[in-house]
């Protein structure tokens, strides 16, 4: 008779023995069908240019932009998110159509050569207004009800010209209905609206705005984006998308939020994005420089984190170098 052995009855480690039976087992991957790449539209030709070393910030402008995304698409990128980034600022919205020019271009010739690629644009004054705020300013205010006809006049036309769905990011209340009603009332019922439903106001935005000119010119977006310690006021805000029409729901940034978009997850059954921002990833840029972290591991770490919070698709600035480093091998 054999003597039973002494030790734990339960092993874990049985399911971490060799990286073929990890790989069997793992309950969260990131593909790249999950990843949504953003490039930054400027006006003019023959620019292509990352805003500088591994920011991953690409600003392209509209003919530049179809050679850029192909290897992307032939690699499987979920989908592209484009930002306008107008040289001349407007602050009444009379200029929006020439402003947004740039991007109309980039849409049609992505429309054109990629007809299925997913195409997302960004729906904000921010980069578009000498001030650099999300709505239009009167005497030092920010204020909400004018900015809606304009936020739902930019969404109508980037809708007109191919873009799948339609991204509000400027946290004015009621965006959602007022875009959804326009799009109807234009009869492009079929594009769809992601909206930013839990956007902090973040340190995290830093690069962001150099990349898309967006920095306000005073004062902060604490008057309008959220502030980082409230999960319930989260809750208010995503649920206010859901009954105003959102398609899918976008909480950002997404390494501080992980409960909140566990939160979502649990509470509602739409698609969840997250938006690894800019300060995100530069975060994970510089500590890898000064040799403290691999990049690469901690990039698949956040992103893999991300995933397991709850988000189905991931909007980051790894999606163009992991096309790459897929097209590679
Ligand atoms: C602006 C907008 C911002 C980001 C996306 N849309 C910046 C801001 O609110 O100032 C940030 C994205 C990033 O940092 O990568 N409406």
């Amino acid at each position: 008779m054999k003597t039973p052995i002494t030790g734990p009855a339960v092993r874990m480690r049985r399911l971490r023995r060799n990286a073929a039976v990890r790989r069997l087992f793992a309950e969260t991957t990131v593909e790249l069908r999950n990843l949504v790449m953003p490039y930054f539209i400027v006006p003019g030709s023959g620019t292509l240019r990352e805003t500088s070393t591994n920011s991953g910030l690409w600003q392209s402008s509209a003919d530049k932009i179809a050679d850029e995304v192909a290897p992307l698409v032939d690699a499987g990128v979920g989908g592209v998110m484009l930002f306008g980034v107008p040289d001349d600022k407007c602050d009444d919205g009379s200029k929006l159509e020439a402003q947004l020019g740039p991007t109309r271009a980039a849409t049609e010739v992505l429309r054109k050569r990629f007809p299925e690629l997913v195409l997302f644009a960004d729906v904000c004054l921010c980069s578009f207004t000498s001030h650099g705020h999300c709505g239009v300013v009167h005497d030092g205010v920010i204020v909400n009800d004018e900015s809606l006809a304009l936020l739902a006049k930019m969404a109508v036309l980037l809708g007109s010209w191919g873009i799948d769905f339609v991204s509000p990011s400027d946290m004015m209340d009621g965006r959602v209905a007022a875009i959804r009603g326009a799009l109807d009332e234009a009869r492009l019922v079929d594009v769809g609206v992601l909206s930013y439903a839990v956007k902090m106001a973040s340190a995290f935005y830093g690069p962001f705005r150099d990349a898309a000119h967006s920095a306000p010119q005073f004062g902060d977006r604490k008057s309008y984006q959220m502030p980082a310690g409230n999960r319930r006021e989260a809750r208010r805000e995503w649920q206010l998308d859901v009954a105003e029409g959102a398609d899918a729901l976008l909480v950002k940034p997404a390494l501080t939020n992980l409960d909140v978009i566990r939160d979502v997850r649990e509470q509602s059954d739409l698609p969840i994005f997250a938006y690894q921002v800019s300060g995100e990833r530069a975060v994970l840029v510089a500590a890898a420089e000064r040799g403290l972290i691999d990049f690469a591991r901690a990039m698949e770490e956040t992103l893999l984190s991300i995933r397991r919070a709850g988000a189905d698709v991931i909007v980051s600035y790894e999606a163009r170098p992991r096309a790459m480093a897929a097209r590679a091998r």
